[in-house]
């Protein structure tokens, strides 16, 4: 597999040892759990951004939202991931679903060299389902109190975060397939 013309993977890990493996995409879309097996399968650290910000800040997402709000938060969340991307040796990055959307971020992340952006991309009937069933946790949509006032929501907030996840090196559909499906699909595709 090739970026700017040198191979990121070889089998024997010589180019191996240092990779990122972010991986972007909508609330939802399974980044945490994709990026948990997939940093085991390749034997590789997982770190979750969103983790990581709760550690670093020492509280659940929801206070910090509330009590700093959100322009702290994207703030946080930039930092924290680029200080991530600077740590040595190879990791699979989960970040939140607006990481890649502010402050330049995904830019950064194709700029970066050993950096491997990876989309998992979920539908909206899939991301509407998955969400009305875990939206507590996530301040951005909780308040959101039907079915069909997600759905419009998520319809309209993906339209505007394509144009960012689109610009990921690799893409994954990834409804109706489970983890394991999802990671070996990756795996075959970086080796
Ligand atoms: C957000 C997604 C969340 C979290 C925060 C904001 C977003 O992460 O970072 O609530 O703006 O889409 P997940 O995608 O892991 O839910």
């Amino acid at each position: 597999m090739k970026k700017n013309g040198s191979f990121f993977f070889s089998l024997n890990n010589q180019v191996f040892s240092n990779m990122k493996i972010v991986l972007i995409g909508y609330m939802g879309s399974g980044k945490s759990a994709v990026g948990n097996q997939l940093a085991q399968t390749l034997s590789t650290k997982f770190l979750d951004l969103d983790a990581e910000i709760e550690k670093e800040e020492k509280m659940l997402l929801s206070n910090l939202f509330d009590k700093k709000g959100e322009i702290y938060f994207r703030k946080r969340e930039r930092t924290i991931l680029l200080n991530l991307l600077a740590q040595e040796g190879t990791s699979v990055i989960a970040t939140g679903g607006g990481t890649p959307c502010y402050g330049n971020v995904m830019q950064e992340l194709l700029n970066t060299p050993n950096v491997m952006t990876i989309y998992l991309k979920a539908s909206l009937a899939t991301l509407t389902d998955r969400l009305a069933l875990e939206k507590e946790k996530r301040p951005i949509i909780a308040h959101l109190n039907t079915e069909a006032l997600l759905n419009d929501f998520i319809r309209k907030h993906l339209f505007e975060r394509n144009f960012y996840y689109f610009q990921a090196e690799k893409s994954v559909k990834v409804d109706d397939k489970t983890v394991t499906a999802i990671v070996e699909e990756i795996v075959v595709d970086l080796f």
